[in-house]
């Protein structure tokens, strides 16, 4: 557990709970163990509502746009609490939370019920790695550590997911970045001595697929600080309740010698019962042999959603969203469920597991599209460095100012080769396909977009409207010309290293302040300062270092 600095009233509530706290749940080799050294099992639910979807080409998967953080909704726990203790869970899987918002009522009910929570650390959009043009950026590590920050004073976090079905059957070239968060996520976790678990759920797919991504997520790769994730999910929809039980045959041989944690992060086909699951699948995912491969399973989902003309869900909300009608999905869930109890496996014992990971070598020429070389950890301190000194900056026209970066970036990459430039912008990109990641590219965006803009003026010569970008950029006459060289002196090189807890996290109308004209021109920072001020955060955001600035 992690104390934070906040208030006596956090501290005490803190304590509060660690008096009942729940057992720590903790992986020794490939199997997961309470802290009396008995095998744990995930008995859970996917208790997320499910967001706004808009189809298109660019959402093959049909990944909903807006989210509902339902653990920050201490009446809807409430409410649904005794439905999940008519179940029997121990677990629940949450897909995003607002790191902003006070999750105590749910956490604490939970904990006090038992109940395990694991966390995807991503939002919709950009608040994850996605599947194409993917990135492991400032932005992006911030989003995960600030959740995990709110998350770490509950005893009941189970673990941390870092993606959820990020790869496709069709492409694997986000495997290195999502392998890196989990790198940096976990080192993170030690250095506040969280024994949260780090995890990824995978979506189900040929054999070659599944198997090349399980083994590329926990072999010992060389940029992987010799760690592998600990949790790995097979989100599973073949098993329809009444398939005959030889189904997971091939799955479980292909497992048989998993180095670490597998469960099944989703589970629950629709396809040969439609309307109504038997779930009679879970005996036998609770017993032998499966028992030997994975370590339960979370059935999707309690909260009606549709995916693919398939209506999953087993609780409907009243109009006013106070009471809850439930079906014959979550009937039958609650029977096998309660015959199961927690009448799971004792073996093999912890005593038999290896004490320290022994990953396999990753094998070179993958069979997926991906490279075994990770991007680096993203720097926040370097990255500041950059922006502040950036001569030309972009400047958000809108909030939601992610639909106008696409079209920008084409704009001033285009404007760039015109003048002969293709390299700035393989600066800011990364390509998990050859594992070649521009110096840049471990930026939040909006710095990435500066960056290449910034490039464009300077090559301009700082002419009239070069840094204009329709209204979307302006000059900081305080920025530093020579753009490369200030990347070269911010970002010297890239590496591998334990994150520091993220800047903080300020409303919007106030990182607009002190920005720009002030200071001496041609100063800027160098990234020792820089770092003291994004750690420092908040003075530095209100514009209280502007000026007071080293010279280059
Ligand atoms: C988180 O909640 C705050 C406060 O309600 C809100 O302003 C912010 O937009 C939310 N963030 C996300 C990513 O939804
Ligand atoms: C399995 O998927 C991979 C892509 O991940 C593809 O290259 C391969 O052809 C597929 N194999 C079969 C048997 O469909
Ligand atoms: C499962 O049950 C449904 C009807 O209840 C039937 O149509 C289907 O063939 C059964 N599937 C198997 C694999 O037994
Ligand atoms: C019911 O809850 C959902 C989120 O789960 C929310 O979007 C909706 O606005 C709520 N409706 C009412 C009437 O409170
Ligand atoms: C996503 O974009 C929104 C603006 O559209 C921004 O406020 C938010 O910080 C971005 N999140 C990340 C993780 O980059
Ligand atoms: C910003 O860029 C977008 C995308 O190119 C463009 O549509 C818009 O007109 C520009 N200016 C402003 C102020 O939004
Ligand atoms: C403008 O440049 C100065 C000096 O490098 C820097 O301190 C300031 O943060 C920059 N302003 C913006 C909006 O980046």
């Amino acid at each position: 557990m992690r104390l934070h600095l906040y208030s006596a009233l956090a501290l005490a509530t803190a304590l509060a709970w660690t008096a009942a706290a729940l057992p720590k749940v903790s992986r020794t080799g490939r199997y997961l163990y309470t802290e009396d050294g008995t095998r744990f099992f995930i008995k859970g639910i996917a208790y997320q509502t499910q967001g706004q979807i808009v189809p298109g080409p660019d959402n093959p998967l049909n990944q909903p746009s807006t989210f509902v953080d339902n653990l920050a909704d201490g009446n809807a726990c409430a409410r649904d609490l005794p439905y999940l203790q008519q179940l029997g869970v121990n677990a629940i899987r949450a897909y995003s939370a607002n790191s902003s918002l006070n999750h105590d009522d749910c956490m604490h009910a939970f904990s006090a019920a038992g109940i395990y929570v694991i966390l995807d650390l991503t939002l919709p959009l950009n608040g994850s790695i996605v599947t194409t043009q993917p990135s492991w950026s400032t932005n992006l590590l911030d989003q995960f550590l600030r959740t995990i920050d709110t998350f770490e004073q509950y005893d009941n976090v189970l673990a941390y997911n870092v993606g959820n079905e990020v790869m496709t059957s069709t492409t694997s070239e986000a495997a290195p970045f999502i392998m890196a968060a989990a790198r940096d996520v976990k080192a993170y976790l030690n250095s506040i001595q969280s024994s949260a678990l780090v995890g990824y759920a995978a979506i189900n797919g040929n054999d070659t697929f599944v198997d090349n991504n399980a083994q590329f997520l926990a072999c010992d790769h060389p940029d992987g600080d010799g760690g592998a994730i600990d949790l790995y999910g097979l989100n599973d929809y073949q098993w329809c309740g009444n398939a005959s039980s030889d189904t997971f045959d091939s799955l479980n041989q292909r497992f048989a010698n998993y180095p670490v944690a597998a469960y099944f992060s989703e589970f629950g086909g629709e396809n040969c019962n439609p309307g109504v699951r038997v779930w009679t699948e879970v005996p036998v995912m609770f017993s032998a042999p499966m028992t030997n491969v994975w370590s339960g399973g979370a059935a999707f989902g309690y909260f009606s959603a549709m995916s693919q003309g398939h209506q999953f869900g087993m609780a409907t909300l009243s109009s006013d969203n106070t009471s809850i009608t439930t079906d014959a999905d979550f009937t039958n869930l609650v029977s096998e469920y309660t015959a199961l109890g927690t009448n799971f496996p004792t073996t093999p014992p912890q005593s038999a597991q290896p004490k320290t990971d022994n990953l396999p070598s990753c094998p070179t020429g993958w069979g997926i599209t991906a490279s075994g070389a990770l991007p680096p950890t993203p720097d926040d301190a370097a990255c500041g460095c950059l922006a502040d000194g950036l001569l030309c900056q972009f400047v958000p026209p809108t909030p939601d100012y992610t639909v106008v970066m696409g079209d920008l970036f084409g704009v001033a990459c285009g404007l760039l080769a015109n003048l002969g430039d293709t390299q700035s912008c393989l600066d800011v990109s990364a390509d998990g396909v050859s594992g070649v990641y521009g110096r840049v590219a471990m930026c939040d965006p909006t710095i990435r977009l500066s960056y290449v803009m910034s490039q464009y003026y300077e090559l301009e010569h700082g002419a009239e409207g070069a840094c204009s970008f329709l209204g979307n950029a302006t000059v900081n006459y305080s920025g530093k010309a020579g753009t490369g060289g200030l990347a070269s002196k911010c970002i010297p090189s890239a590496s591998v290293f334990t994150p520091s807890a993220p800047p903080v996290l300020l409303p919007v109308s106030a990182t607009a302040s002190g920005s720009s004209t002030a200071g001496t021109k041609g100063a800027s920072i160098n990234g020792a300062e820089a770092k003291t001020i994004w750690v420092g955060a908040a003075a530095c955001i209100l514009g209280t270092f502007v000026g007071a600035v080293m010279v280059y």
